[in-house]
């Protein structure tokens, strides 16, 4: 009973968190000194004393989201992590509850088919072929696969060991080859340069393409960027592509890059962490046309599908080169079994996981499919709107037209100009926006991750940074 009161408390106390974000009301963000919240929160009193319960949890509670950073109000522009579908967190807590890892069927049948089925409905999203349930047939042609893991940062190593699989299987007994190399924009995430230290590559063999001004993959040069890194006998790991890049949402042109790297011979893996969910619209795939020739694509559902923090797919166009990614020896878990469902534990980093799938999936389901592309159009409208707008305005000046929902714009200024308005935006805590570097200037940047938010909040945020500024020349 003690347990259903705690429910009800968080739930109420949950919603009544949301409405007065949604409503604008109070700030956006606020960074009270850690001792400060260390001691109203009172962590080590109640890790060494227990009984955190009842009225005690409340309170707790709600100190806890008093200092919450409230991405569900709409003045919320900072980073790429969604404003959570409420039927997704309570995916979250039907999976933390009932604690099944779905990796092994046997651990969770009802998750990993869960998982199976969303990564299927994704690949199908890219136009690879789905992989048959047990006791189906298999499709005509190569059968895509995928995982899901904690966030995009590892399914980009997840889709990187998938490719040196496939290009240098002997790696697992001899160790990564001073030979291969690792192509990647220089704008790529840097979990992408991550990937490369864990995999052991070194820095030197990490290299970027020929870049426009903008870091986009320049096509025609990779052809011959490509040809002569082999003929001076290097071995190409992968080739890493853009969808869009995360300092200012730019989509490389992935088919020729496909086309390039197809003649060549060379892994294309496609980072869309964040772009992907571009699919879902009509008005907006174009932006990853040509995704169907890559090898690999990483697809975060926890930044455009609206799902709870974290969880990324890693999609290979063709299953065998995932199942060949990690070699493992557990005797208590990997053996010959007959069984009913799939195992996908010998594809991921993780050994036990969460029922990511099903946090995703509900939040994805609740809305469905149609809507999720209004939504993402919407967002994607929004930046071109917020764009035209801070466009003609005097001492600003913006970027590019967004392709997608990141705006990047800057005051005329210097490059701590940029910073300083941040700081003093977050320390006001009305607003909450990051800021990039980008040609190599600094740039103050709007994720448009909110559905609720409008060109009134931009309007709001723009007299707020021109306050600033003439606060800061004051
Ligand atoms: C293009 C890109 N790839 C990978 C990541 C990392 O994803 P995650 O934060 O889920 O680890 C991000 C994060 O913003 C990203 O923008």
């Amino acid at each position: 009973m003690a347990f259903l009161d705690d429910c009800i408390t968080t739930i109420h106390a949950l919603e009544s968190y949301a409405q007065r974000a949604n409503a604008r009301t109070g700030k956006v963000i606020q960074q009270p000194p850690m001792a400060e919240l260390a001691a109203e929160l009172r962590v080590e009193h109640w890790l060494e004393h227990g009984g955190l319960e009842g009225e005690a949890f409340t309170r707790f509670l709600e100190s806890y989201l008093a200092a919450a950073t409230r991405l569900h109000d709409p003045r919320y522009m900072a980073h790429q992590v969604a404003v959570p579908h409420p039927m997704g967190a309570l995916g979250a807590l039907v999976d933390a509850f009932t604690n099944n890892g779905p990796v092994l069927y046997e651990m969770g049948p009802s998750g990993a088919t869960v998982d199976y089925l969303l990564l299927n409905w994704m690949l199908k999203k890219v136009g690879w072929n789905p992989s048959p349930l047990p006791g189906e047939s298999s499709p005509q042609g190569l059968v895509g696969g995928g995982t899901l893991t904690h966030g995009g940062s590892l399914a980009n190593l997840t889709a990187l060991m998938a490719a040196r699989g496939c290009v240098a299987p002997d790696a697992w007994q001899k160790g990564i080859p001073r030979d291969l190399l690792l192509v990647a924009p220089e704008v790529c995430h840097y979990s992408i340069g991550r990937a490369a230290d864990i995999l052991g590559l070194g820095r030197e063999a990490l290299l970027s393409p020929p870049l426009d001004a903008d870091g986009k993959i320049l096509p025609g040069a990779l052809r011959g960027f490509l040809r002569d890194l082999q003929d001076r006998g290097s071995r190409i790991l992968a080739v890493v592509a853009n969808a869009c890049s995360t300092p200012a949402g730019l989509f490389d042109p992935l088919r020729a890059v496909a086309e390039v790297c197809r003649e060549a011979g060379v892994w294309l893996h496609v980072d869309g962490a964040h772009g992907a969910s571009a699919l879902l619209s009509e008005r907006y795939r174009g932006l990853l046309d040509g995704v169907e020739l890559a090898d690999s694509l990483v697809w975060d559902t926890h930044k455009m599908l609206r799902a709870p923090i974290v969880c990324a797919a890693v999609l290979v166009r063709d299953q065998r080169h995932l199942d060949g990614a990690f070699h493992q020896e557990a005797s208590y878990l990997f053996h010959d079994k007959d069984q009913p469902g799939v195992d996908l534990i010998h594809r991921t980093v993780e050994c036990t996981k969460g029922a990511i799938g099903l946090r995703s999936f509900l939040a994805i389901a609740a809305e469905g499919e149609a809507a999720l592309a209004r939504y993402i159009e919407r967002q994607a409208d929004l930046a071109q709107e917020v764009s035209r707008y801070i466009t003609p305005l005097p001492g600003f000046e913006v970027a590019m037209d967004p392709p997608f929902n990141i705006v990047c714009f800057r005051l005329d200024g210097s490059d701590e100009l940029q910073l300083e308005i941040r700081k003093r935006l977050l320390d006001q805590g009305d607003f909450y926006l990051t800021t990039t570097n980008f040609r190599g200037r600094r740039w103050l940047r709007l994720t448009l991750m909110n559905p609720g938010t409008e060109l009134g909040d931009i309007r709001g945020l723009i007299e707020e940074i021109k306050t600033h500024r003439q606060a800061i020349s004051a």
